[in-house]
């Protein structure tokens, strides 16, 4: 059964390189003019005029450096690094453009949830409501070494901080101003009511806030909540907490499972289950036949680069690939981490036998997520499939050639999904949250634990 108009997504990262390991080789790759604000402005435009819902930038607070016990490889193929910080951009691109929503990657280990909060309500400011927050755990020692903790917090426990992180947020965002503390009384001299403007009072494990939100109610309030952590206590926190979940499922099967999983815990938590939108990542290779979309398929293919790919998969999977021979299946290693591997791509391929060669083929384009190569008329088909036989809400698009795959996906594939009515041809509703749940819902939904914060007196009636 369908699933109604399809979110799209471009899916980018503030460096030379996002996730195709050697692809800023390809002569129409425009990564290395990631510094120029320009780009960032070209490509904001760009991806309007495609309808698209937005950008989605992800972001690391450290970097890959497990691969051969160094960052070397990394740093020679711009695997993730340098990378700027996504939030600065962000105005520019907001202001030669009215619609497209910003994603940004925001870590919960080592940001402060009030300074956090600020820069987000600034933006939603700045942007008219467009923004979404991806909360992240982070996973890079890297990080836990250079932002002052020395090691990570271990993997569960980074969840329930993340939990009280942003109960945090949500309390600054929700709960401190009322809609109406901004009175600018000229009479009085009195531009903020105090009496309604309150201190969230918050002394939990990780965080004391004891004081009020500097910041006025933004449109959103909340910035659309993003979350992509696939493990049990990541599943359970975007179960409860994210309007949308971020997945990199490698099969149709695989992401059915995690869909009805994630939905059926949201209905655990009291919330209406298709309130939680999800989007799978996709790399998608098109030209204006299946043949010449093969021919450039192969041609960057050729150029994925073996360590560049590996350093990504290392620094993900925290495993130092370098130890394995490229060209034997991984089956034959006896390590409970590379076992583990095996499993995620014999999933997707039970008849094939996994090298460490294969996975860099694979990952070295477009990262874990699929790719999809063809006319648009089968990328159109490929697209919709994967909505009617998954139940999921549309796509995060990564690329193999930085900046040119988006402009031929626009070119090509949209207006073939206009055609079909999958897609919109024009904008409805102006914020981010209104692209996911249909004009006038620019604030938390009733059902979003967030709601429980706002004081009684500010309630508005936020539609369900
Ligand atoms: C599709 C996808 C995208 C992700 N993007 C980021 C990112 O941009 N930055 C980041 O620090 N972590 C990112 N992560 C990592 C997760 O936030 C999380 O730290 C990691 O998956 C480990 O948590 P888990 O064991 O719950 O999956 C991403 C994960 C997935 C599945």
């Amino acid at each position: 059964m369908s699933s109604g108009r399809m979110l799209l997504f471009a899916f980018d990262y503030q460096g030379p390189a996002h996730l195709s390991a050697g692809l800023w080789r390809h002569p129409q790759d425009r990564g290395s003019r990631y510094k120029d604000l320009k780009y960032w402005t070209e490509y904001a435009r760009l991806i309007e005029q495609g309808c698209l819902d937005g950008i989605f930038f992800a972001d690391n607070a450290g970097y890959h450096d497990i691969f051969e016990g160094s960052v070397d490889a990394a740093l020679a193929d711009v695997a993730q690094i340098p990378a700027n910080d996504p939030f600065l951009v962000v105005s520019a691109m907001a202001s030669v453009t009215e619609h497209i929503g910003f994603g940004l990657t925001g870590s919960t280990a080592y940001e402060h949830p009030y300074a956090l909060a600020r820069r987000f309500a600034t933006l939603d400011h700045l942007t008219g409501g467009r923004v979404g927050w991806n909360l992240v755990t982070s996973y890079a020692e890297s990080a836990a070494r250079n932002l002052g903790t020395g090691r990570q917090v271990p993997h569960d426990e980074r969840y329930d901080m993340a939990a009280e992180h942003l109960e945090v947020c949500l309390k600054l965002w929700e709960g401190s101003w009322q809609d109406d503390a901004v009175v600018r009384d000229v009479e009085r001299c009195v531009y903020v009511d105090p009496s309604r403007v309150r201190e969230i009072g918050h002394h939990g494990r990780y965080f004391d806030v004891p004081g009020i939100a500097m910041f006025e109610p933004s449109p959103q309030r909340t910035p659309v909540i993003f979350q992509a952590g696939g493990s049990s206590k990541g599943l359970r926190l975007a179960a409860e907490s994210a309007e949308a979940v971020f997945v990199n499922a490698v099969s149709q099967d695989m992401l059915k499972r995690q869909i009805d999983r994630v939905r059926a815990l949201a209905a655990e938590a009291g919330r209406e289950p298709r309130s939680v939108k999800v989007l799978q990542m996709l790399n998608v290779v098109c030209a204006p036949t299946d043949e010449l979309a093969q021919e450039k398929y192969e041609t960057c293919r050729a150029l994925v680069n073996y360590a560049g790919a590996m350093a990504r998969y290392s620094g993900w999977t925290g495993l130092d690939m370098s130890r394995f021979d490229p060209d034997v299946p991984l089956r034959h290693v006896r390590t409970d981490a590379g076992q583990t591997m095996v499993d995620l791509f014999s999933r997707m391929d039970p008849d094939k036998e996994w090298t460490p060669r294969d996975i860099a083929g694979f990952v070295g384009i477009g990262g874990t997520g699929p790719t999809v190569v063809g006319s648009p008329t089968t990328v159109a088909d490929e697209l919709t499939r994967w909505m009617d036989e998954t139940g999921v809400d549309g796509f995060n698009l990564a690329h193999a050639v930085k900046y040119q795959d988006i402009a031929d996906f626009i070119e090509l594939v949209v207006p073939e999904l206009q055609r079909r009515g999958t897609m919109w041809s024009a904008y409805e509703g102006s914020t981010l949250r209104e692209k996911l749940y249909g004009p006038g819902v620019t604030r938390l939904r009733a059902d979003h634990p967030g709601h429980r914060h706002r004081d009684p007196a500010a309630l508005d009636p936020a539609p369900l």
